[in-house]
């Protein structure tokens, strides 16, 4: 869905430090592949295949390896961690300076005398959402007040889905579309979103859509609600379907569930372009076997990561809208996963936080007002917001893979299954003498170039 847009946009002003390869990542899903970029990659391998050599790479992701060190990020040049917001300045004009913890603030429309009189405590997670919030539906503290479906009516909606099962589902997959990737729904629904492949569990598919404007528009959605009568996996609210308004439909998909099934116990939000292994996400990393946890997001976390103000991006962010130099921890939206008590948490929560149009981004300032901490997977291979190239191995102990055309991932999907049973042996050979996550690294880098 995203890719070939993305693939477009590109970025001015990309300087990166060695230590920054997760930011590396991240931009592969949120920029660019100018040309520019490329040489600094280059540049860049040589220092990471010394990192891969000295063999501490592992140890640098998910902890705050990247605390101390400056951050570039589009124009702004500014100290990655522990800033604050110098509140003594006379002008518009914000500064940093060192404190012993990390805070930020979402904090939209604040009067400039509050401005001057804010100070950002450490942890000081209080954001000043109520003067802000952009839902009419509640100002604040609806934390007790009974849901609704929200400021937008469902136009296709499947409130029994769920209630169907004797047993609560394990899974919940809500996958955000628009009305003409009928292809690619069809190859989710043939592959890793197939609801019957997993006989002793629950696992449902949704299909998250806004709505189209124009004849075009009419015309997709005659051809959605047969497809919606025949699937009976489409949820479709009425708002207008475009990229800045994808915040809107991941909380559609945290409503539903919140409303129509609070007992899930885990649900992934993802989009139509990605590679699933569901297989692996239900048991190997959710596990079935043990209790459902509580308070759990997972996927492929971006830390520390500044808001982009080169206003001809993609994920341009303005200082109006997001005024802190630093996003909460996030995942990426291209597939995360959480405990199902979340979808509530964090539909009430969105209440009375201003929507940004960057969904995960989003998502994290909620998780970050209620104080939730994204886990870090159990190795950093799982979640890709880029496309890995496909092995049977790589793709049977992968979660996410970004960039897929609906007969690819039949493809694909119909060899990973065949292979199942001896996905790594061919490799095998290939791979001795070297260490396994030391590969994977590689593979990383090689797509880092290839795109
Ligand atoms: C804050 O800004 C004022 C005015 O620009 C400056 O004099 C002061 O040194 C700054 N304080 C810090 C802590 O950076
Ligand atoms: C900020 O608040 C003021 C006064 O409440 C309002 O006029 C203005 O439109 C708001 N700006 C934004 C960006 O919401
Ligand atoms: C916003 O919150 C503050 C403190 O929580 C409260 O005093 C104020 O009345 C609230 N304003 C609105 C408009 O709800
Ligand atoms: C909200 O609900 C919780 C539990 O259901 C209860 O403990 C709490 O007192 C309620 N708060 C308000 C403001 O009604
Ligand atoms: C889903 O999987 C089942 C069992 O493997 C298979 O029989 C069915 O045809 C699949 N559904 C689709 C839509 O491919
Ligand atoms: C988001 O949807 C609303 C409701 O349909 C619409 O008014 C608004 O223009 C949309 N925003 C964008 C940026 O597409």
């Amino acid at each position: 869905m995203r890719s070939q847009a993305d693939q477009q946009l590109c970025c001015q002003n990309i300087a990166l430090s060695g230590e920054e390869l997760e930011t590396l990542w991240w931009r592969r899903r949120h920029c660019c592949t100018h040309t520019a970029t490329l040489l600094y990659l280059l540049s860049l391998l040589g220092f990471l295949a010394f990192l891969v050599h000295q063999a501490w790479l592992p140890k640098l992701s998910g902890i705050s390896w990247w605390r101390g060190y400056p951050v570039v990020y589009g124009d702004t040049v500014l100290h990655a961690a522990n800033t604050k917001w110098n509140t003594s300045a006379v002008h518009s004009v914000w500064r940093f300076a060192n404190v012993p913890q990390p805070s930020f603030t979402a904090d939209a429309n604040i009067s400039s005398s509050e401005r001057h009189s804010t100070s950002f405590h450490p942890r000081d997670m209080s954001f000043k959402n109520n003067l802000t919030a952009s839902t009419s539906q509640s100002q604040e503290g609806a934390l007790n007040a009974t849901l609704t479906h929200g400021p937008f009516p469902y136009i296709i909606n499947e409130p029994d889905k769920c209630a169907e099962n004797q047993l609560a589902p394990f899974l919940v997959l809500l996958i955000a579309t628009e009305a003409r990737q009928v292809e690619a729904r069809n190859a989710i629904r043939q592959t890793w979103g197939n609801e019957t492949v997993f006989p002793s569990l629950v696992f449902i598919r949704l299909f998250l859509l806004g709505k189209k404007e124009g004849e075009l528009g009419l015309l997709q959605q005659k051809m959605l609600e047969a497809e919606s009568r025949r699937h009976h996996d489409i949820i479709q609210q009425d708002f207008l379907d475009s990229y800045k308004n994808l915040t809107i439909k991941t909380l559609m998909g945290m409503n539903w569930v919140a409303m129509h099934c609070p007992k899930a116990s885990y649900v992934m939000k993802t989009d139509s372009d990605m590679f699933v292994n569901t297989e692996y996400l239900i048991y190997k990393l959710l596990r079935p076997d043990l209790k459902p946890k509580k308070n759990y997001f997972t996927g492929n976390n971006m830390r520390g990561f500044a808001p982009n103000r080169n206003q001809n991006s993609k994920w341009y962010m303005s200082p109006e809208l997001y005024p802190g130099d630093k996003y909460p921890t996030f995942c990426s939206g291209t597939g995360y996963v959480f405990s199902g008590d979340l979808a509530t948490k964090i539909y009430r929560t969105s209440l009375s936080i201003r929507h940004l149009h960057l969904e995960d981004v989003y998502v994290g300032i909620c998780l970050a007002k209620l104080q939730i901490e994204p886990t870090p997977p159990p190795n950093g291979f799982l979640f890709n917001h880029w496309r890995v190239s496909y092995s049977s191995c790589k793709y049977s102990h992968l979660i996410t893979s970004h960039g897929f055309h609906p007969n690819e991932l039949l493809k694909y999907w119909h060899h990973l299954q065949s292979n199942k049973h001896n996905a790594c042996i061919n490799t095998f050979k290939e791979r001795t003498g070297r260490v396994h996550s030391t590969r994977m690294n590689r593979d990383k880098q090689a797509h880092l170039l290839k795109h």
